[in-house]
């Protein structure tokens, strides 16, 4: 019996094995965040000077990523990349995702939409029939933090404020409970649409172009 962590390896090395034709000299990559995320980081290393470099979602994968010498390029420089590879806190058939567990949902947004693909890499576990039973969440403006929370409690969800955290740009995150998502694509622009929304975890107008999900029989490939 494979641990979880077992799995996620098995899915990083999954991806390092579908991008490795993509590892030439002036590509970049695009990196996520998170646990899976840094294992497929760790085994990027192996590849370090055969590409380019990599731009990082997070100030923690930018960190493992330099500290394992592969060269970090602020987005600003770069104009494409070839694959975006991160993980998910769930995702659907459709490969429409809930992200940001780690927090880092706004920079992943943002990188991973330069990125010409998305490969969603995690264990079975995050495959889900309908996606909200993990907690939304939703980066704020930290003035507008009770104004967000009250629109989305009348959209039907429960947001909690993740205590003592504080993202990347600054700013907070509600984990938001209790959320029936049905067409999530919808409620990712409805929620888009909130003033004072940085980013909400919904990963659905843009989703994974490719999922590699370890299960104990081997990596399932969905797209
Ligand atoms: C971070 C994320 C991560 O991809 C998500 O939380 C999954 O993390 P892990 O690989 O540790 O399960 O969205 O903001």
């Amino acid at each position: 019996m494979l641990s979880q962590q077992d799995l996620k390896q098995q899915a990083a090395d999954a991806a390092l094995t579908l991008i490795e034709p993509h590892l030439i000299a002036q590509a970049v990559i695009g990196v996520g965040t998170g646990s899976t995320a840094d294992l497929f980081i760790d085994g990027l290393a192996k590849y370090r000077g055969r590409f380019r470099g990599a731009v990082a979602s997070s100030e923690r994968s930018a960190k493992r990523l330099s500290d394992l010498g592969i060269l970090v390029l602020d987005l600003n420089e770069v104009q494409t990349m070839p694959v975006y590879v991160d993980g998910a806190d769930e995702i659907n058939i459709q490969l429409h995702m809930i992200k940001g567990g780690g927090g880092a949902l706004t920079r992943e947004k943002i990188v991973s939409s330069v990125a010409q693909q998305f490969i969603c890499i995690a264990d079975e576990s995050k495959l889900v029939e309908s996606l909200g039973r993990f907690p939304l969440p939703i980066e704020v403006l930290p003035m507008a933090r009770e104004a967000v929370a009250r629109v989305v409690q009348k959209l039907g969800g429960k947001p909690v404020l993740r205590q003592g955290f504080t993202t990347d740009n600054g700013n907070q995150i509600l984990d938001v409970h209790g959320m029936t998502i049905n067409n999530a694509p919808e409620l990712e622009r409805q929620l888009n649409n909130i003033s004072g929304v940085v980013t909400n975890g919904l990963f659905a107008i843009r989703p994974a172009h490719v999922a590699l999900l370890a299960t104990q029989q081997g990596v399932r490939r969905l797209g």
